[in-house]
């Protein structure tokens, strides 16, 4: 039986940090055969600033740490990509971070970027949407646009990490964080925290 096939986007939100680590969540993890990944042009920008990471040249092995085994990255202006039809077998997608920006465009459908088409193509044919928003605060645009996507069948999963697991830095923060994300997406990872009450 083939593996997991999924879609993961990084954008121009603050919080690159957990789009590498849901890359490297991934690679790591043998259910999931194979990732189709897209930077948007913007998202470059914050990665140069908060991963001081630049350019696109092997950006996926400089996310990842090494060469990628099973992650392929599509050029965000590539409409034609196979993510871009619906008749391409995808479990789904996960945009994390995802800026306001994105959020706008998948919300009212435009369709006008490989990532927005992407996603406008997971809600078609009713496959899971994660999106991780990041903003704050948020304006009336933001709210309307993430209330248009819920209806339209996306998560809404703000970038809000934990802290009763008591991070040591921000890396185990956005791990964490992730292995939320890929929980509800089905893929439970064995070195999540899970909260235990005093029963
Ligand atoms: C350092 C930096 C941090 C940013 N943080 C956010 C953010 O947290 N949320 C957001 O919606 N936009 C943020 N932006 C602005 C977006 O990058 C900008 O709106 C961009 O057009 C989004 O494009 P994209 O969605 O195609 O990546 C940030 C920009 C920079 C340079």
């Amino acid at each position: 039986m083939p593996g997991v096939q999924l879609t993961v986007a990084i954008t121009g939100a603050s919080g690159a940090v957990f789009g590498r680590e849901l890359l490297r969540a991934l690679e790591q993890d043998e259910r999931v055969s194979r990732v189709h990944f897209v930077a948007s042009e913007n998202s470059l920008r914050v990665m140069a600033e908060e991963l001081e990471i630049s350019g696109r040249t092997d950006l996926l092995a400089k996310l990842i740490g090494a060469a990628p085994a099973k992650t392929i990255q599509h050029p965000d202006a590539n409409i034609g990509a196979s993510i871009a039809s619906g008749s391409h077998p995808s479990h789904g997608m996960i945009i994390l971070p995802c800026s306001m920006g994105t959020l706008a465009s998948i919300a009212n459908g435009l369709a006008n970027s490989l990532i927005a088409r992407a996603a406008d193509v997971t809600l078609k044919e009713r496959r899971p949407l994660i999106l991780c928003v990041r903003e704050t605060p948020f304006n009336r645009i933001h709210l309307r646009n993430m209330n248009l996507a819920a209806e339209a069948g996306a998560v809404i999963f703000p970038c809000i990490p934990a802290f009763y697991n008591k991070p040591i830095d921000s890396t185990e923060m956005a791990r964490q964080f992730v292995y939320r994300v890929l929980a509800h997406f089905g893929l439970p990872e064995p070195g999540a925290y899970v909260w235990k009450a005093n029963e």
